[in-house]
């Protein structure tokens, strides 16, 4: 007999209690935990204490108790911070835990510790979900992005509370479906956050290039055209509120220090694709963005160089085409090394179920992503649908201009000419790489292939 709860959360931080309090709207009975990891004394009592009287959720501070709440199979989310402490909590829990049991970890984990996890705990009988969960504490408490990978058998069981948790489409679906085996849904989570690092950085570079010859309020007015023409994104939306954010010190921007960080997700995306073999340059400019931003002994401060006086303006035509192209590149790239995982791994990853998974509730939704979603088109690959490369053909001309100009001005605009030599490379007959190959042979005896074709033999020359 089942007269428990459904779902037991364990973790009473910002994303934790967010799922809560949705979990409890919803109708889902829930039990929460906490296991006082850098968090205040006392927390679960604070946070049933703050609940409004319709908040159903009962809190306990050990595991029997809140273990026992749970109804057969027991259905626990850990909403810790990823890393060690993950698996310190799941072997606390493991005494506790029957056959069958699920266990559901909804913090940004490396995915290769979700691996891991999954296969660990398939031994012992138990269900393993990693959940890539998107949207922060807004999404966390309205409606997220979800992206379950692992268990099959377990996320079946579970459906009917992810979806309960999970944002909407645009057709009332929800931002949510099984993503693939192992840590496939924290893979998908990771590159949902590369590309996140790169969407920002290219907001980030138009923002200064037009910074040389416009305000902020003017600039938040032209992004604001720009999401009433088809191109809105969440992350483009809340630039304009914060382009225009004003207090009686003034603009808040400007008091804010220009030395970024991270906490690891944009790294580990670069590294699964050069991992891979998957170009991700957009991405990998934006994590060097903020890796030099934050680099005080080598940044100079030398604004000496910088010429001063009249800065030719460009059409905003042309910089939002710029924008959308290189917009696009970050998208296919971060696709392509999805797309390159699933082979790799056997992952089968559906790329437009991704895409509709990231409509809605997560930071990377945008129109965009809605084109891609909703397309009727089957893709396997941004190049497989003809309006990209069609878009990507008409606004070249544009990103030269700009990335010219950049130049000119001694501007620097890294993710933006990514994005250009990306795509110039991969339109081209003939790459140096030739050369490379010669190179190699010369100095290491590393052979080479024909580019005739003839076989598929390694080569050498006698050099010398
Ligand atoms: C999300 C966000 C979330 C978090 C980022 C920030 O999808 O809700 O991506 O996961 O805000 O991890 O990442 P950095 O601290 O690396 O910028």
């Amino acid at each position: 007999m089942n007269k428990g709860n459904d779902l037991g959360i364990i973790g009473l931080g910002t994303m934790g209690s967010q799922l809560a309090l949705n979990a409890a709207e919803n109708g889902i009975q829930v039990s929460v935990y906490n296991r006082d990891i850098g968090l205040e004394k006392g927390t679960v009592d604070n946070f049933i204490e703050s609940l409004p009287n319709n908040f159903e959720i009962n809190g306990f501070i050990e595991y029997h108790a809140f273990i026992a709440s749970l109804n057969h199979p027991k259905t626990i989310l850990l909403m810790v911070p990823a890393g060690i402490i993950v698996d310190t909590v799941i072997e606390e829990l493991l005494p506790f835990l029957d056959n069958g049991d699920i266990l559901i970890d909804g913090g940004n984990s490396f995915y290769k510790d979700s691996n891991r996890r999954y296969r660990n705990l398939k031994e012992k009988g138990l269900h393993f979900i990693g959940c890539g969960i998107s949207g922060g504490s807004e999404g966390a408490r309205h409606g997220c992005s979800m992206m379950p990978g692992g268990s099959k058998v377990g996320y079946d069981i579970t459906k009917n509370i992810f979806s309960k948790l999970s944002s909407k489409d645009k057709n009332d679906h929800p931002c949510m479906n099984f993503i693939g085996n192992e840590g496939a849904g924290h893979f998908v989570k990771m590159i949902h956050n590369g590309i996140e690092y790169g969407e920002m950085q290219l907001i980030a570079e138009t923002y200064s290039y037009l910074a040389l010859y416009m305000g902020k309020e003017e600039i938040a007015s032209l992004f604001k055209s720009w999401c009433k023409q088809g191109y809105s994104s969440y992350l483009l939306e809340i630039t304009i509120e914060i382009l225009t954010k004003k207090d009686e010190k003034g603009y808040v921007l400007d008091r804010i220090s220009d030395k970024a960080s991270g906490k690891g997700t944009g790294q580990w995306s670069v590294n699964a694709g050069l991992e891979l073999g998957s170009v991700v340059s957009v991405m990998a400019a934006a994590l060097n963005a903020r890796l030099l931003s934050s680099d005080s002994e080598l940044r100079q401060n030398d604004l000496q160089v910088f010429p001063k006086g009249n800065i030719p303006q460009l059409a905003e035509i042309e910089i939002l085409e710029a924008f959308f192209f290189a917009r696009l590149i970050n998208h296919l790239q971060g696709f392509h090394l999805i797309q390159q995982a699933s082979t790799e791994y056997s992952w089968h990853l559906n790329l437009k179920e991704i895409a509709r998974i990231w409509t809605n509730g997560c930071i990377i939704r945008s129109e965009l992503m809605e084109q891609l979603a909703f397309t009727e088109t089957f893709w396997n690959g941004l190049l497989d649908l003809e309006w990209v490369k069609d878009t990507l053909e008409s606004n070249l001309n544009s990103v030269r201009t700009l990335i010219r100009r950049s130049a000119e001005l001694l501007h620097p605009m890294d993710a933006y000419s990514s994005a250009f030599n990306f795509w110039l490379a991969l339109n081209k007959q003939q790459l140096p790489t030739n050369l490379i190959q010669a190179q190699r042979d010369y100095f290491g005896n590393h052979g080479f292939k024909l580019s005739d074709g003839s076989d598929d033999n390694l080569h050498h020359y006698a050099w010398n």
